[in-house]
């Protein structure tokens, strides 16, 4: 089988929506502080991007929350591979997640956090993919909806590989 990539959105579309997101985030948290969550592994690039062009301090943290294995198919189960470390309770914190799929990570993950007392808890995706939500789960910042199609690059993964892609591309497999 070959792995074919076409491209969906390209390097320059995603910098001039991510410093529009930025620039919406920077006057929302006017006089507050900024918690980023980034969920691991695909959301590294896009946080990293993003914090960037933040005009303020951004707090960074790490969780690793995948529910994904090396299929193109989402299980169930919320696996906390990795926790944080330190306490969320009264900060303002911002989910920095790759793509909202089915809604079931970001939902399970969202009532985990909420239990943790935040002040407040938002969520920005790179990616959101409406047609396939099983969870609902509400999104108060998304870069790009995108079809039903399993996309690669900016952070995002098929069987680890393409992670580092500067673009975001449909993945199709051929025959060789
Ligand atoms: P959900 O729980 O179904 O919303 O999916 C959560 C995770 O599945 C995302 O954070 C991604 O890591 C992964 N995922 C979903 N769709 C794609 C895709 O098209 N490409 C790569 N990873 C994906
Ligand atoms: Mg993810």
């Amino acid at each position: 089988m070959t792995e074919k990539i076409d491209t969906l959105i390209s390097k320059d579309i995603i910098i001039e929506k991510i410093k529009e997101i930025a620039k919406q985030i920077e006057k929302d948290y006017e006089g507050k502080e900024i918690h980023f969550i980034c969920v691991l592994k695909g959301g590294v690039i896009f946080m990293v991007d993003l914090a960037r062009y933040i005009n303020k301090n951004v707090y960074i943290n790490f969780m690793d929350v995948s529910s994904y294995g090396n299929s193109t198919e989402s299980s169930g189960n919320l696996k906390i591979l990795m926790d944080l470390d330190e306490p969320i309770a009264g900060k303002n914190v911002i989910i920095v997640e790759d793509i909202v799929d089915s809604g079931r990570t970001l939902s399970m993950l969202k009532e985990l956090l909420l239990s943790r007392k935040p002040e407040s808890l938002k969520i920005c995706t790179l990616l959101d993919k409406p047609d396939r939500r099983v969870s609902q789960v509400d999104i108060d910042y998304t870069c790009f909806q995108i079809p039903d199609e399993f996309v690669v690059g900016y952070g995002l993964d098929y069987a680890q590989k393409y992670r580092n892609l500067d673009y975001i591309g449909v993945i199709s497999f051929e025959e060789e």
